[in-house]
């Protein structure tokens, strides 16, 4: 059974986190593979003549999260409710809890919020809605609230709050990443180490749809001010930031730029009988002679990765290399659904080697081209044989690897 942190964050105002810990979540969005496991977090500000809860928990956890938030209130006392986002990871305990809030408090969010909440839930959960303008800002409890949305961070509804005179920033789906970090904040640097690329993940496989968005709505922030005045940063999944709560978006804005990591490549591939392996072998190689650091994934009749760590890796790679089989006359069914994947979500201006093997025709290597043609990644070139790896294929393989570095360099 997961584990439910609750923990004072500080004093004056009293916040809390409450931190539902889901160890036995296997694949987010029933899709993306994250044994790390994922957090939600919802926080409680009390204040005077007001009690403000942001976002809930997961309807699954929905009895671990009422136990947990009574523990610091009783329900009845919350005023008001921000929903951040309406993705259920976020409000699946929203009917439960307000069926214990007697439907008192004053539900806070934007306008497609309000109708996903009815979509989702039904007309009664949104009969207390009230709906915020971009920066719109209210007096609540002494403290001054402001509203500024954030679309596509992670869906059209999304939006933070920034309370203005304490500098707090509760940002949800923005500045979250999966796993289940042993701390609640950003202060042990081994942890925030071990954090980060989970984050990565996390940002390609649930927001890099829109990672446009990302550059866009982080500059929007910092143009307000308001990611240099932050004095926390608390997401709806993982680690608050406040040792430095600017790290959380410089991260955010590196991976939606796809800023690479110097000498690292991702190489992909899949062999069926060896035949794809036997070049990808004289690829690493070459990489490897040139001082460039592969990452390499494959699928294999023993071995298949979780595509959603494959995409992890792309943003920070300075290339990438694709290995096919020709299946079918088409590309190996396992490439091919990474490769929509991977061209969907991480989607970035990086070069690209396609290597390919194939028994009577190869059809792999020109199909992955045409593809990669659509995308903003760059074709570097093409090298495909028949069946085993001859002398002459070698040096064609070792001439392309030179040419995709010199791309690079
Ligand atoms: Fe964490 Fe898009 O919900």
């Amino acid at each position: 059974m997961p584990d439910v942190k609750v923990e004072k964050i500080r004093d004056d105002p009293e916040l809390y986190i409450i931190r539902v810990d889901d160890d036995r979540i296997r694949y987010f969005e029933a899709t993306w593979s994250i044994p790390e496991g994922i957090t939600y977090n919802a926080y409680l500000m009390k204040l005077d003549g007001a009690t403000v809860l942001f976002d809930l928990s997961k309807r699954e956890y929905t009895d671990l999260f009422m136990e947990a938030l009574g523990k610091l209130v009783d329900p009845k006392e919350i005023t008001h409710v921000v929903i951040h986002h309406t993705e259920p990871d976020h409000t699946g305990a929203l009917p439960a809890f307000l069926e214990a809030n007697g439907y008192k408090a004053k539900l806070i969010g934007t306008s497609f919020a309000k109708r996903f909440l009815e979509g989702f839930y039904g007309e009664k959960v949104v009969e207390n809605f009230h709906t915020i303008k971009d920066g719109e800002e209210m007096s609540i409890g002494g403290k001054t609230f402001r509203f500024i949305t954030v679309p596509w961070l992670h869906w059209p509804d999304t939006m933070i709050t920034y309370v203005v005179e304490e500098g707090l920033i509760f940002s949800c789906d923005a500045g979250g990443g999966y796993g289940i970090p042993e701390r609640i904040d950003d202060s042990d640097e081994e942890v925030v180490q071990r954090y980060l690329p989970h984050v990565t993940k996390y940002i390609v496989t649930i927001i890099g749809h829109y990672h446009k968005y990302i550059v866009q709505n982080i500059k929007k922030l910092r143009n307000l001010g308001i990611i240099d005045d932050a004095r926390m940063i608390l997401p709806g999944h993982g680690l608050i930031w406040r040792k430095n709560p600017a790290r959380i978006f410089e991260h955010y804005e590196a991976v939606g730029a796809g800023k690479a990591t110097k000498g690292k490549v991702l190489v992909l591939y899949d062999s069926m009988y060896g035949f794809v392996e036997r070049r990808m072998e004289i690829v690493l190689d070459e990489l490897r002679k040139n001082g460039l650091n592969p990452v390499v994934y494959r699928f294999t009749d023993k071995e298949a990765p979780a595509v959603s760590d494959i995409l992890g890796e792309v943003p920070d790679s300075e290339a990438i290399i694709i290995g096919a089989s020709t299946f079918e006359a088409d590309i190996h069914p396992r490439i091919r659904y990474t490769l929509f994947e991977l061209l969907d979500k991480a989607n970035y201006e990086k070069p690209v080697l396609i290597v390919g093997a194939y028994g009577w025709g190869g059809v792999a290597g020109r199909k992955i081209e045409t593809l990669i043609a659509r995308s903003k990644f760059d074709h570097v070139d093409t090298v495909e044989g028949r069946g085993m790896l001859r002398k002459e294929d070698e040096e064609r393989l070792r001439e392309a690897v030179r040419k995709l570095i010199s791309w690079i360099s």
